[in-house]
């Protein structure tokens, strides 16, 4: 049993960042989108803190050109420390320093080729070798207020052995957006047994509405599929295809989100991500509220004049 535990012990996971990011244009000309702030953080803290909230010390961060400014970010800044040390501002040398835990540990290498998502996983895999790993997709910002799903999964993965991924439903019409569920039984405690996963159905082709939104945690054999996976949907090496395979060949869960979520890849996810956040922050929501509250009125009036 203790060995066993050690075995399903899930301690990396794997942030891929080395997409162009270019329905953010210029933004993302000479930054990555992986820095655009959301209030005062940029979208790839967030993740890396999500995923120590759920017990992971080490990441992978699959970048690629232009995104070295993510590795200054979590680095330490001696000059600024100095300086903001020097002027006795605690609270932003505090804000600077504690970017990322001590006992964390970030690894950078670069995809080199934009293969597609199971491709930039698998340059992973020689620092996940043979271990159980976590993938989280920056661009989904999960709210864990009241719970952190990826932790959820980490758990049920160290009890059980089974992959999962967090799912949503979805209405029918989007199902060409996501990778979709195959389910082979009923939910039962949230968990959606899998026999399989569809990369971006039509409406027509979907076996569900199930949708994986941007939070894994998969067994070690996904290496093994991915290192020999040929381009799948869009000419892409898809992980959906490893985890397909390994449905069938292990079982797989569909662990049901009861979470806020905002897609930070889209202009619209991006500007209410900033909204709810800083609406959530007491020093910023009492001086935003009227501000919102105004705007909404004046375009509700530009609506009716219409
Ligand atoms: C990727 C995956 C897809 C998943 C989605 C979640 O697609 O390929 O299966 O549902 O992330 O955000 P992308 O959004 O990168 O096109």
């Amino acid at each position: 049993m203790g060995n066993q535990n050690v075995k399903h012990k899930v301690t990396k996971a794997i942030i891929p960042a080395a997409g162009l990011g270019t329905r953010f244009l210029p933004a993302t000309k000479a930054m990555p989108k992986e820095m655009l702030t959301v209030v005062n953080k940029p979208i790839i803290q967030y993740a890396v803190e999500e995923g120590y909230a759920a017990g992971i010390r080490e990441f992978i961060i699959i970048t690629g050109r232009g995104k070295a400014v993510m590795e200054n970010h979590f680095d330490h800044p001696y000059e600024l420390a100095d300086t903001l040390q020097k002027r006795g501002k605690m609270a932003e040398l505090e804000a600077v320093t504690n970017v990322l835990p001590s006992d964390a540990r970030l690894y950078y290498t670069r995809q080199g080729q934009p293969l597609g998502l199971g491709h930039a996983v698998h340059c992973a895999s020689a620092i996940t070798q043979d271990e159980p790993f976590a993938v989280i997709l920056p661009d989904d910002i999960i709210c864990t207020g009241t719970e952190n799903p990826l932790a959820e999964m980490v758990k049920m993965y160290e009890e059980t052995g089974t992959s999962s991924v967090l799912v949503e439903e979805v209405p029918m019409e989007k199902t060409a957006n996501y990778g979709i569920l195959d389910v082979s039984g009923a939910v039962e405690n949230r968990r959606a047994p899998a026999k399989g996963f569809v990369e971006k159905p039509k409406p027509e082709e979907a076996p569900s509405n199930l949708s994986v939104i941007g939070r894994y945690v998969l067994s070690p054999r996904h290496m093994h599929h991915l290192a020999t996976a040929t381009p799948g949907k869009g000419g892409e090496i898809q992980l959906t295809d490893a985890m397909h395979k390994v449905a069938q060949e292990e079982g797989f869960y569909g662990f049901v989100s009861q979470s806020k979520r905002f897609d930070c890849g889209d202009k619209v996810g991006f500007q209410m991500a900033n909204l709810y956040f800083a609406m959530q922050d007491p020093f910023i929501a009492p001086r935003l509220q009227p501000f919102l509250l105004q705007q909404a009125d004046q375009f509700d009036r530009r609506q009716t004049k219409r």
